[in-house]
């Protein structure tokens, strides 16, 4: 192989370490997984794919990684065409399941020997990744025990390490705090970013935790039924809603001694009457509160108050709040992101399923 030259060096570091143009999976069975989705990883980023089950993010994850090909686009990885050099992107990544993919039978330290071994390192090379993966993982004094004695936090930590034994420059992980408790989770979250401050590698992962791509995640892309709903950073995404959000609940019918009956709290007329209040840029519903996107929650309460109760009505409840990821969810998707994690019990069931396996 050709050395490069400091200007090829420069030109493949300023280049996006993924790029993804029209990306289609359609599943045998006519499953539309994903469904067209663009966008960029720079190097360096952690980038966080946030969306709720089924939404295609293990499945855009497979064809990033080369292990489901694309029904349709384009895919660049660490400079490689994902479907023409497959084994140039592979040597070059780092892959955690969403499943813990460790061997119970086996030590911490023999499960990363085994993964060393898959990538064809040398037992030197091993013995030295194996010492500085572990710890950075924290997991050194119980490298020799088994992996049935680790809780599940270390389990996954394990995971993480064993993504790592080859140093590759982009991490993939699908899902890293799926299921573990939040101070766990935190931990997690803190050896990510040492991954990426230390050791430089570029972190592209999934998560349907609205709080884990805020608080991790520099860019986010929101993805939900296959294709991408907004992009940018946590707080650019928060931004773009327009403003503070106030939460008005009202009693169904209008107070005082004799309401006109051509008042309804409901529909379309109240929608714009409350549109209509000063500094109020959007109105909808959601869980039988009206939520109003406002530019100053502050200047905004008083008003909202004083026009409802102007018309003759009760305001039974109101409450101010700074957008969150979640609400940046619903603005763009129109439902809530915490319904597919919270109601469902798909995500017990995959974590009682991934035990049973390991
Ligand atoms: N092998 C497969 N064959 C057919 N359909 C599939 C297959 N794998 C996934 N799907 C479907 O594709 C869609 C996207 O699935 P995917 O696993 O990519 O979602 P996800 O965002 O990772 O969800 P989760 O948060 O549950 O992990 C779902 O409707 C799923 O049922
Ligand atoms: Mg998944």
């Amino acid at each position: 192989m050709r050395a490069m030259n400091a200007a090829e060096i420069r030109a493949a570091l300023a280049e996006p370490i993924i790029s993804v143009e029209d990306l289609v999976k359609v599943y045998r069975g006519g499953v539309r997984a994903v469904d067209g989705v663009s966008f960029e990883v720079k190097r360096g980023e952690i980038f966080g794919f946030l969306g709720p089950n089924g939404a295609g993010k293990t499945t855009t994850i497979m064809m990033l990684i080369t292990l489901l090909r694309p029904t349709a686009g384009r895919g660049r990885v660490c400079g490689r065409d994902i479907t023409v050099e497959p084994d140039e992107v592979r040597a070059r990544i780092g892959y955690v399941s969403q499943d813990i993919a460790v061997d119970d039978t086996l030590t911490g330290r023999e499960n990363l020997f085994l993964q060393g071994h898959l990538y064809h390192l040398t037992k030197d090379l091993i013995a030295e990744r194996c010492r500085e993966v572990l710890e950075m993982v924290d997991l050194t004094d119980r490298a020799g025990s088994r992996v049935s004695t680790y809780s599940g936090g270390m389990r996954k930590r394990l995971d993480i390490a064993g993504g790592l034994i080859h140093r590759p420059e982009l991490l993939f992980l699908d899902e890293p705090t799926l299921g573990l408790d939040i101070q766990t989770r935190r931990r997690i979250w803190d050896y990510i970013r040492l991954l990426r401050d230390r050791e430089n590698v570029t972190i592209f992962m999934t998560t349907h935790y609205m709080e884990e791509a805020d608080q991790l995640c520099d860019r986010v892309a929101i993805i939900d039924h296959g294709k991408v709903a907004a992009i940018g950073s946590p707080s650019e995404l928060k931004a773009g809603i327009g403003g503070d959000l106030l939460f008005v609940e009202v009693e169904e019918r209008p107070v005082g001694p004799a309401p006109s009956p051509d008042v309804s709290t409901e529909g379309a007329e109240f929608s714009s009457f409350l549109a209509g209040i000063e500094g109020v840029s959007r109105v909808t519903v959601q869980d039988g509160r009206w939520v109003l996107v406002v530019s100053s929650g502050e200047l905004a309460a008083p008003r909202v108050l004083s026009a409802v109760a102007g018309r003759g009505h009760t305001v039974r409840s109101l409450a101010m709040k700074k957008p969150t990821l979640d609400d940046v969810f619903l603005h763009y998707t129109g439902r809530a992101l915490r319904e597919d994690e919270g109601s469902s019990d798909f995500l017990r069931r995959r974590i009682g399923l991934r035990r049973a396996r390991a």
